[in-house]
């Protein structure tokens, strides 16, 4: 989208916000463009610890985000049309998100994807992370940081407005060694474009591997499967997997395969052929080897493009690596923000990331974060 496109759309949205009442959980999301992000109670946790909802809007781009987990609870941007919609799905309410969701727009760490057994070797001493997906940990284990409480600052810096959250995960928590200190930089841009920054330090030699795990329909959450997005990514390479879902160690071509997204092709198109892999994940759920590599800057990586409402994402970042999930594990068991209920293939996750596993993989980029280190990490998603 055009800046004068987004800069009228901004400037309509404080009257616009009625437009989104049908489709966010709470008739908030509308903060007035630049304006310093509003906090409001969401709820409390079993032992009474008050969880706040965070709404923020710039450029066009409106966010509502929880303390709880970092999630981004909502995600409204406008159609071809100027109409509002949120594309993220998730709950308008917190006891879903802590007994049913599955990580749903949530900050994911302190290692994004699987560990096969749970285990790794750091500097001659082994590791036991609790297993939570099967034979392996999964997204941080049982208490990631997906299920901790952030704190957040709101800042207005320039044309931008954001939330700085912060967390200290304790030195031995989920079995990782060394305090780490965690910031994550939430910023709407006066485009529009919504920026992740992940810093983080350790007292001790650790691994780190932060995401977001938003489950994008551009079309609107609850409005039905993701197949007809097309989809983009510049990857000639993935990791295939075993049966766990851990990589093999392998970079396979994804050429002749339905992990070929380098031209842009509906989600859909591949994703009932009879292929090894793609019956492993019952869809795609794999990491792809972004031809780019490691960047000092983010690096344009994936086009997504929704037909019927116009709208398009973009996303660019430093990661070497992006877990693209087809939603497949959602089963139609609950209901979502919307009270639609959320079937398999009505979401999609883009996580950029390092590779799955990697601490048991010498030959991916290396996760090893140590004392004196800083961990950076950043991912920008742009919308038209
Ligand atoms: C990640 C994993 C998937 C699944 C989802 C949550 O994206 O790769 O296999 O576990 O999280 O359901």
């Amino acid at each position: 989208m055009t800046t004068s496109r987004r800069t009228l759309l901004a400037a309509t949205a404080t009257t616009a916000g009625t437009l989104a009442a049908g489709l966010s959980a709470a008739p908030a999301a509308h903060a007035a463009p630049g304006r310093r992000p509003a906090r409001e109670f969401f709820g409390r946790l079993a032992d009474g610890t008050r969880v706040d909802r965070w709404t923020l809007a710039n450029g066009g781009t409106r966010m509502a985000v929880l303390s709880y987990g970092g999630i981004v609870q909502s995600l409204e941007l406008p159609d071809l049309r100027g109409r509002y919609a949120n594309v993220s799905l998730g709950f308008d309410n917190l006891e879903d998100y802590v007994a049913l969701s599955p990580y749903f727009g949530a900050l994911i760490g302190r290692y994004g994807n699987r560990i096969a057994g749970g285990t790794f070797t750091l500097d001659g001493t082994a590791y036991q992370l609790p297993l939570n997906n099967g034979p392996n940990s999964l997204h941080g284990g049982t208490q990631g940081f997906d299920k901790r409480v952030w704190d957040v600052e709101p800042f207005v810096s320039g044309p931008d407005v954001g939330l700085t959250l912060r967390y200290v995960s304790g030195d031995g928590e989920m079995g990782y060694p060394g305090a780490l200190s965690v910031r994550v930089d939430y910023t709407l841009t006066g485009g529009g474009d919504w920026r992740i920054d992940y810093r983080a330090t350790t007292t001790r030699p650790t691994v780190v591997n932060l995401t977001s795990h938003v489950y994008f329909n551009l079309a609107g959450e609850g409005s039905g499967d993701v197949y007809d997005h097309e989809l983009r990514i510049a990857a000639a390479r993935y990791t295939p997997v075993d049966a766990t879902l851990i990589p093999t160690g392998e970079l396979a071509p994804v050429a002749g395969t339905p992990f070929d997204f380098r031209r842009s092709k509906p989600i859909g198109a591949d994703i009932r052929v009879s292929h090894p892999q793609v019956l492993f994940g019952q869809g795609i759920d794999h990491n792809f080897v972004l031809d780019k590599g490691i960047t000092r800057t983010p690096d344009n990586i994936v086009t997504v493009h929704e037909p019927r409402s116009g709208r398009t994402m973009r996303i660019a970042t430093t990661e070497p690596g992006l877990q693209f999930y087809s939603g497949n594990f959602l089963d139609g068991s609950f209901a979502g923000t919307s009270g639609r209920v959320y079937r398999q293939g009505d979401g999609f996750c883009l996580e950029t990331q390092h590779y799955p596993d990697s601490p048991n993989h010498p030959s991916f980029p290396t996760t090893v974060l140590r004392p004196g280190e800083t961990y950076r990490s950043t991912t920008v998603h742009s919308f038209a």
